[in-house]
């Protein structure tokens, strides 16, 4: 086995492929929002720039091919990490230990699934509706996002699910970033503290601008 091969699946190495990939998994967020916001401006907006995506289709299968390595990446080495800790922690003889440790895994496990169904419904109806172009009448990319149907968000139910997937996503990556910086050495108040209040835009500012656009289409502000 190569040396690179064993660092990669030494903890370390799986710790700083969780943190690469989670930084690239927040760039796409960023993007995705920017290209959201532009609801706020309008549907002809929001419909050309849909639409010169379309365009690069390839370009964007790509991408997201990318993404979902990324995503699997990401999963797969943070639920290793989480099993083996747990194995860890619970080979001593600390109950605090224990109890905390079983705490931390049941919350990861309740948001982590919730986060997980989120996923699914949110592709299910945005991204398969785009995919195979399934609109009502003479409707647009835009109206499909306003529809008060389940899946959409001019429905209120699948709003409130929205909202609280992304309160999910914001505390998963607010521990996440912090984590990160640990096993990167950074500490708050070092030097590279600056990277820690970067951070916030991650995990507080992103996802309220997502639920932001959500309660605006609630509201009819996007409508
Ligand atoms: C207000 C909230 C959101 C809106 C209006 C929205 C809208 C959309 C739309 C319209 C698509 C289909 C794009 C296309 O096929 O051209 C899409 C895809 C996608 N969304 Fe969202 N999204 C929101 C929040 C989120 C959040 C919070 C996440 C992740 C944490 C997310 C992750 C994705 C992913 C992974 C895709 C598939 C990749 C892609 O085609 O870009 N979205 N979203």
């Amino acid at each position: 086995m190569s040396n690179s091969h064993s660092f990669l699946n030494s903890s370390l190495g799986k710790k700083i492929q969780v943190a690469f990939s989670g930084i690239a998994l927040c760039i796409f967020l960023l993007f995705h929002l920017l290209n959201n916001l532009t609801l706020f401006v309008g549907p002809d907006i929001f419909n050309t720039m849909v639409q010169s995506l379309e365009t690069i289709k390839p370009l964007i299968r790509i991408m997201e091919l990318g993404l979902l390595m990324i995503l699997l990446l990401h999963v797969f080495n943070a639920i290793y990490l989480t099993i083996s800790n747990n194995k860890a922690s619970s080979n001593k003889y600390d109950v605090s230990i224990t109890q905390t440790s079983t705490l931390n895994s049941r919350t990861m496990i309740v948001s982590g699934t919730i986060i997980l169904l989120f996923f699914i419904v949110h592709l299910r109806y945005f991204w398969y509706t785009y995919q195979i172009h399934d609109f009502i009448g003479d409707e647009t990319y835009y109206d499909v996002i306003m529809r008060n149907q389940i899946g959409y968000l001019g429905h209120l139910p699948t709003a409130i699910f929205y909202i609280i997937a992304i309160l999910l996503i914001a505390s998963h990556l607010k521990h996440g970033f912090k984590s990160a910086l640990q096993t990167f050495g950074v500490l708050e108040n070092s030097k590279w503290g600056m990277l820690y209040k970067i951070s916030i835009v991650f995990w507080a500012i992103i996802p309220a601008l997502f639920i932001l656009i959500i309660i605006s289409i609630q509201l009819n502000f996007i409508s």
